[in-house]
């Protein structure tokens, strides 16, 4: 058999050439990368073809394409299905695609891969993440027993907040002592939407009062993502005052901007979602 060197080695020295001369810089970014479920997000395609002559752009999720743009074919756009990725056409071109109603399913990598047209033929390719979540629709609630509270009673208390995916971490603070806290990061439950409650059971002490007064404060957060609190001003038997309810609902504070925890959740979403 007469395997011809010659050729590969010509082959070889093209795409070496070709890598020097064309097609630099393929960068990929997804606006949103988190993702509220069934809303929009896009995808852009950064590239510099240097002198080359664009011959397709192709978009993937994980493996599958599922969008192309080759400017030289008639119709120069094909979307080829994907149970759960919804294609805006009308504002998808060759350097954006636009997803429309996104489901949790699209949680995982995206890539966009650019090959430049003959005699070069070089591909070069880029791949982000992308988180689809839900967040709580409204404020977390707080239920308390109605007694008049003093030094020696037990408060007990529930804070729960709606369903959201995944499920947020709730907090209760008394006067701004941190009292009780659920799971921060409640593993199992990533992949479901479910409700998140938290329990307190707090025999109460001198340290607790502040000037007679007991606020009790739940707060639900998904770190960097979302923040919501709610007070209650508990009756107490040293400051007797009415209870009322504060919503603090659509104030939405960021917390401390570090990225560690948002780069720790990321993680954890994208492992869990490729675990169904
Ligand atoms: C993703 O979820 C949607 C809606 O639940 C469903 O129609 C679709 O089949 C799912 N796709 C995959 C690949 O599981
Ligand atoms: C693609 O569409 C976007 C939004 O309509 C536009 O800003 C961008 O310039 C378009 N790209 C090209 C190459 O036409
Ligand atoms: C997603 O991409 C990252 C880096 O590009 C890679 O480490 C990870 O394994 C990919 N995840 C999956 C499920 O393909
Ligand atoms: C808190 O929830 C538990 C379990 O649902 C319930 O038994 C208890 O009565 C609740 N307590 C208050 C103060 O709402």
């Amino acid at each position: 058999m007469v395997v011809n060197y010659a050729k590969f080695y010509v082959a070889g020295l093209l795409i070496m050439i070709a890598d020097v001369l064309s097609l630099k810089n393929v960068k990929l970014t997804i606006e949103p990368q988190i993702v509220q479920y069934l809303s929009h997000s896009t995808l852009r395609c950064f590239y510099d073809l240097e002198d080359d002559i664009l011959y397709s752009v192709k978009w993937y999720r994980g493996l599958h394409e599922f969008y192309r743009y080759t400017p030289r074919e008639h119709p120069s756009t094909k979307v080829f299905p994907f149970e759960g990725i919804t294609v805006d056409e009308s504002n998808s071109n060759s350097t954006q695609v636009v997803l429309r109603s996104i489901e949790f399913n699209l949680s995982g990598n995206f890539s966009c891969e650019i090959t430049t047209d003959l005699p070069h033929m070089v591909t070069g390719i880029d791949t982000q993440w992308m988180i689809v979540i839900q967040l709580p629709e409204f404020s977390p609630q707080i239920s308390v027993g109605r007694n008049v509270l003093d030094s020696g009673d037990v408060l007990r208390a529930n804070c729960s907040s709606p369903p959201s995916r995944p499920p947020v971490t709730l907090q209760f603070k008394l006067n701004d002592l941190m009292v009780a806290q659920n799971d921060p990061f409640p593993f199992r439950k990533t992949q479901e939407k479910s409700w998140s409650d938290l329990s307190l059971d707090l025999l109460l002490s001198d340290i607790h009062f502040d000037n007679g007064r007991l606020v009790l404060r739940c707060i639900a957060v998904l770190p960097d993502i979302y923040y919501d609190e709610v007070e209650l001003e508990l009756e107490s038997a040293r400051n007797p005052v009415p209870q009322r309810v504060r919503g603090l609902s659509g104030v939405r504070k960021p917390t401390t901007p570090t990225m560690l925890p948002y780069i720790l959740l990321c993680y954890i979403l994208l492992r869990m979602s490729f675990l169904c």
